[in-house]
């Protein structure tokens, strides 16, 4: 009795250790841009920062590849539709490594894998009574592959358009099945009542309860005037709905219907997952209707995070103010990207980018606050600690202050990712590298050459936050942390969150590597 409590003690506890968080799968349609990679290097930073600290990270991107927007975008290039699809998924693939993504997966709805699970899933949806066959009249837009009725549809200069996205919609008259989501109505506010965090930030939540309380009309789950999806089971004349079909990648790639296989156990229900707030109805109250009507358990959390704005407007093809992260990684390295979207980008919010930002960005928090700090320690160390780590200490109060201020910020840091308080965690590191520069500074060990015990304290004791301070870059910059982390051989494999509790981590006596200048200066440009 008492092992069987143990036994599901710990099982609650390894389970607990689960995190899985997935990226919007992206429309193949043109090459990725900087909106997508945002989001990717956003959910990057989640799963990197939870693996740091001890759990078992499943991270899932990939390209949503059906529907008239694909089959019209290879239509216009007249290239075959999967072999347009091959390509163009490539390139995105390609981004997840340029990017420095640590995704576990990259799902295609194009893949075998994919198309089964769907298929699974609508049978389940038509078992349990869910579907049925009708007529759709009404707006659509290719461009958002949505449904809008009438009074989410405006006339501009004679032409109509989504008022929601501004993207033209066409009239469609055609046979469709339905499903009933009118009868999921109650049930989803009820769940969004039950679970608040459910929607975040909290500010998106209001939009969509407001758009369930005015009365949600069952919604057309498939299409009969092209081919390009999924096939309906049981009827050739159909294709499954392309929202339908792409939100399934969230259990398709954990082998749904497979309940019983791990990925499926360990992972579903989704931890998080992540989109921009443009795709927040799909997610917030289709997606969970579906799962509801299937069965299945819903995602715990659905989190829209802002857009990137270029001139004030969103990033677009169709608005051709498209920004390319290639571009600005060529031009600047990764790092620095991935830097400034974490940190300029008040998560949540849209934010505009501009090059002058990126590069304040690289000199004033990149090169001066952190890699000064890392260079100044390790060269005063190498004149005055025979290039070692420092062996004899002896911590005072000011040093276990500065200390014991990240120990013990530890937990608060945790539960703000938790409710994904990025500016919380930058805004940490950006004062604790300021609070370490300051602390040397003032400490002058330069002049404590005749107190070889203190020169050596203030020594470890920057050595180790310049250690702390690594651990919590690395979910935001990689491969800096990971070459500032030679300083003491530590690689990536032995990063432990729990480790920034110890303040004598560092082996007394170890060497002390010299490492290259970590971040360029940069000539401002004006732009
Ligand atoms: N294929 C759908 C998502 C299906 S998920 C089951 C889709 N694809 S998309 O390629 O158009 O956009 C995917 C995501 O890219 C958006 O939700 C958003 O997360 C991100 N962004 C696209 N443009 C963006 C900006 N300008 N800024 C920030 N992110 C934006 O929608």
């Amino acid at each position: 009795m008492k092992s069987h409590y143990l036994l599901n003690l710990m099982m609650k506890y390894l389970m607990d250790k689960n995190f899985y968080i997935t990226t919007p799968i992206y429309y193949p349609s043109a090459k990725p841009h900087m909106g997508h990679a945002y989001s990717s290097i956003i959910a990057d930073f989640f799963a990197r920062f939870k693996r740091l600290d001890g759990f078992n990270v499943n991270f899932l991107t990939g390209t949503d590849e059906h529907g008239l927007k694909i089959q019209k975008a290879a239509e216009q290039k007249n290239v075959e539709t999967l072999k347009f699809c091959n390509d163009i998924s490539k390139t995105f693939r390609d981004l997840s490594k340029i990017l420095n993504l640590t995704n576990t997966d990259f799902i295609r709805t194009t893949e075998e894998r994919h198309k089964s699970s769907v298929q699974y899933l609508w049978k389940e949806l038509e078992k349990n009574g869910e579907i049925y066959l009708s007529k759709y009249s009404g707006w659509y837009s290719v461009s958002d592959e949505a449904f809008y009725s009438y009074d989410e549809v405006e006339e501009i200069n004679g032409k109509k358009q989504a008022i929601i996205s501004k993207s033209s919609v066409e009239w469609m008259d055609e046979e469709s099945y339905f499903f009933r989501l009118s009868k999921w109505e109650k049930p989803l506010l009820d769940y969004y009542n039950n679970n608040p965090n459910f929607i975040s930030p909290p500010s998106r939540k209001n939009e969509v309860i407001s758009f369930v309380k005015s009365g949600l009309k069952d919604l057309s789950i498939s299409r009969k005037s092209f081919s390009w999806g999924i096939q309906v089971p049981n009827d050739k004349d159909h294709v499954i709905y392309v929202w339908l079909d792409a939100l399934a990648n969230y259990i398709s790639a954990l082998n749904y219907p497979d309940t019983n296989n791990d990925l499926f156990k360990n992972f579903w229900p989704a931890s998080i997952h992540l989109i921009g707030k443009d795709i927040l109805r799909f997610h917030a109250v289709y997606w969970p209707a579906f799962l509801l009507a299937a069965k299945i358990k819903l995602p715990k959390k659905i989190y829209g995070h802002g857009w990137i704005l270029s001139g004030d407007e969103k990033m677009s093809k169709s608005k051709g103010n498209i920004l390319d992260p290639i571009e600005i990684i060529n031009k600047y390295g990764l790092d620095p990207l991935r830097y400034y979207l974490i940190k300029e980008v008040s998560f949540g919010n849209d934010g505009n980018i501009s090059q002058k930002r990126l590069e304040d960005c690289i000199n004033s928090d990149l090169a001066n606050n952190f890699g000064n700090l890392c260079q100044r320690v390790v060269a005063f160390a190498q004149k005055n600690c025979g290039g070692k780590v420092p062996n004899k200490i002896d911590f005072k109060e000011e040093d276990l202050k500065i200390l014991d201020n990240i120990k013990s910020n530890l937990n608060s840091i945790r539960e703000k990712i938790d409710n994904q308080d990025i500016n919380y965690y930058i805004d940490f590191i950006v004062n604790t590298l300021f609070e370490t520069n300051k602390y040397f500074n003032d400490q002058e060990p330069w002049k404590k050459k005749n107190d070889i015990i203190r020169l050596n304290t203030i020594v470890y004791t920057t050595l180790e936050i310049v250690r702390k301070i690594s651990y919590l870059l690395y979910p935001i910059i990689p491969q800096s942390s990971l070459k500032a982390l030679m300083i003491f051989n530590i690689k990536e494999s032995e990063l432990k969150f729990s480790t920034l509790e110890n303040h004598n981590y560092l082996k007394k006596n170890s060497d002390l590597n010299k490492i290259d200048i970590l971040f360029k200066k940069i000539e401002k440009t004006n732009d």
